[in-house]
């Protein structure tokens, strides 16, 4: 008789520039038995980023494409998707990758590029979200995850999680508040994304 057919996970990049720790969450939620996704390599636009070390250590591959070593951004983004196209890659996460990456590039793998921001989309895009959160007065804040469109921080969103404002929270406070939801929240949302890849049923949210 033949063994049950297992089924087929998806190979997964991810693109960071620093401390790399939803990456980490990442990788941590694909070593366990059942999840859909398999981490391929882990791409960074600086040689010096932190999880890159990380991701080494764990065995994977990885690869630096930083501006400075190309023409021009367009060049670079050609140089991550040879590197993507050659790992065979179904699905790129995004996670804390500081780039704006060029329309051509997001646009090529649109449906396929996701990233994780630490607000609750559309509220706050861009950078400093905690503290725009905490001088806003917002009572609730959170982290997002969205497809990457070429607009900043606009794309379709997939996943949300909310966490408190408590008093006298600053902007460093409620920043581990948000990431302790995010490293919950984006194994969660690439989970659910792939889920429902093959069926193209997924119903976003918001
Ligand atoms: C996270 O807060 C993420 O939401 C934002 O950048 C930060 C990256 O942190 N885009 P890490 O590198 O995943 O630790």
């Amino acid at each position: 008789m033949n063994p049950p057919a297992v089924p087929l996970r998806k190979r997964v990049a991810i693109l960071i520039s620093g401390r790399g720790s939803n990456m980490s969450a990442l990788i941590e939620a694909a070593r366990q038995p059942g999840y859909p996704a398999q981490i391929v390599g882990v791409i960074s636009n600086r040689a010096d980023a932190e999880g890159l070390k990380t991701a080494q250590n764990l065995g994977l591959s990885t690869t630096v494409h930083s501006l400075k070593d190309y023409p021009d951004k367009t060049a670079t983004d050609e140089a991550i998707t040879r590197t993507l196209e050659s790992w065979d890659v179904d699905m790129v996460c995004l996670a804390g990758f500081m780039r704006i990456l060029s329309a051509e590039f997001t646009l090529a793998w649109q449906g396929r590029l996701m990233n994780i921001h630490p607000s609750l989309l559309p509220k706050f895009k861009g950078t400093d979200t905690h503290r725009r959160a905490i001088e806003a007065g917002e009572k609730t804040h959170g982290c997002t995850v969205h497809f990457v469109v070429p607009e900043l921080d606009a794309g379709p969103v997939i996943a949300q999680s909310s966490v408190p404002v408590l008093p006298g929270d600053t902007p460093e406070t409620l920043a581990q508040r948000v990431l302790s939801a995010e490293h919950r929240l984006y194994p969660q949302a690439l989970k659910q994304v792939l889920a429902h890849a093959d069926t193209g049923e997924l119903q976003l949210a918001g």
